[in-house]
């Protein structure tokens, strides 16, 4: 896929420098890049660093008569097979939202008739306030494809989702998007859980599960075949971090929940852990033997990750959990979908010899009723379930 024609609209902010990355990385792929300099974009990255890249005249003010004589605004908009706007600013996506058009690159996402992504970047309360995600809402229902900010240290000193994605997954969603890649979830993270949890009871105890982590192993695995970017929190077990997973280890559940947390925002989750509901206060040393007196273990509950997401503002947009049952199977995980409030829940019966085996036969619990697969291995039931995520976010 050569030739493409990109029109690049650069907003104001810190991470406008790394538009002159993506500008590269899609010339180096044989595309053309027109890039579109709005009047804050000037104050972060100068219009001659991204004329020299793009190889081409950039575009800056709205009534410059001499380009609307040569290329009237609404040719530079029709005349692209995609618009992106990296990075979009909380003021850049609140005048899209509005349909106002006071600034050649406003003007140009009102007249255009191509496909739109947008790659926000802000500090993180601007992000996560009511109205930017209100306006994100918007764009979303006006067909703009949204690529979600990333999570962690920002120019401003604050941590939290705001950060521009790096420029490979900008590129990687513009080629998507031009239909390029046979890659649907590029440009899309997801969470995948997996594994048991181990709960210590002393520092050479521990109560643990009979999960293996297979199947979320084969999940991660298939998302990121179809693109995705994965970040794959794993409780102990021995395995190969897939091809192109980002794994975090993880041994509690207390340790899982923070690690789900801190890897926010994301497109989608899927939660196929075996977490142990129960923790223990863990003595500082060994437990001695005690004639005829068994140590009395006081539990006390593990929170809930799945359920804690589903009411998280920061929610995915898909959540899908796993309900491991030993009977009654598809009404237990029924339930279990409407306690935890996710979208989906995959239900397997794990009284047989599913835990640590190479098969695996799910039903797929929905708002639309009850769907079950023919037993089947455990990486074909991740390729099936990967090409559902797939079309549930596209
Ligand atoms: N789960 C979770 N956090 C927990 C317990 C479970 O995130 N503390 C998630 C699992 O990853 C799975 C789903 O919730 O996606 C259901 O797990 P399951 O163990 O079947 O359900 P429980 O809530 O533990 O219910 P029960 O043990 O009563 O069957």
């Amino acid at each position: 896929m050569n030739g493409k024609r990109i029109t690049l609209i650069i907003g104001g902010g810190i991470a406008a420098y790394k538009s002159c990355e993506l500008v590269r990385l899609l010339r180096k792929a044989g595309h053309q890049v027109r890039c579109v300099l709005t009047k804050s974009g000037a104050q972060f990255v100068t219009p001659l660093s991204l004329a020299a890249l793009s190889e081409d005249k950039v575009y800056t003010e709205l009534f410059d008569l001499k380009d609307e004589v040569e290329m009237g605004h609404i040719q530079l908009s029709r005349q692209a097979d995609l618009l992106a706007v990296v990075p979009a600013t909380a003021d850049l996506i609140g005048r899209m939202a509005a349909g106002m058009a006071d600034d050649l690159a406003t003007t140009l996402l009102l007249a255009t008739d191509k496909p739109v992504l947008i790659a926000p970047a802000m500090n993180v309360r601007m992000w996560l306030h009511p109205a930017t995600q209100r306006n994100i809402e918007t764009l979303r229902g006006d067909g703009i494809q949204i690529l979600e900010p990333d999570e962690g240290a920002m120019a401003c000193g604050e941590f939290g989702p705001g950060r521009l994605p790096e420029p490979q997954s900008i590129f990687d969603a513009i080629i998507a998007m031009l239909g390029g890649s046979p890659k649907p979830l590029a440009g899309q993270h997801v969470i995948v859980t997996a594994g048991p949890t181990h709960e210590p009871i002393d520092p050479v105890r521990y109560v643990a599960n009979r999960s293996s982590g297979k199947q979320g192993y084969a999940i991660a695995e298939a998302l990121a075949t179809l693109g995705a970017r994965v970040t794959l929190v794993s409780g102990p077990v021995h395995l190969p971090t897939p091809k192109g997973v980002h794994r975090i280890d993880v041994e509690t559940a207390v340790e899982m929940q923070a690690a789900v947390a801190g890897n926010l925002p994301a497109d989608a989750a899927v939660m196929v852990a075996a977490v142990a509901d129960w923790r223990f206060p863990s003595a500082d040393q060994k437990i001695k033997k005690q004639d005829g007196a068994p140590p009395v273990l006081e539990p006390s509950e593990n929170p809930d990750i799945l359920a804690g997401l589903c009411r998280s503002p920061l929610r995915p947009r898909l959540v899908i959990g796993f309900a491991a049952e030993t009977e009654q199977v598809i009404d237990y995980a029924t339930t279990k979908r409407m306690r935890k409030g996710c979208d989906w829940i995959i239900a397997n019966d794990v009284s047989g010899d599913v835990m640590g085996g190479d098969r695996n036969s799910v039903h797929i619990i929905t708002d639309q009723g009850v769907e079950s697969w023919p037993d089947t291995d455990k990486a074909e039931v991740a390729r099936q379930i990967a090409q559902r995520i797939a079309d549930a976010l596209a």
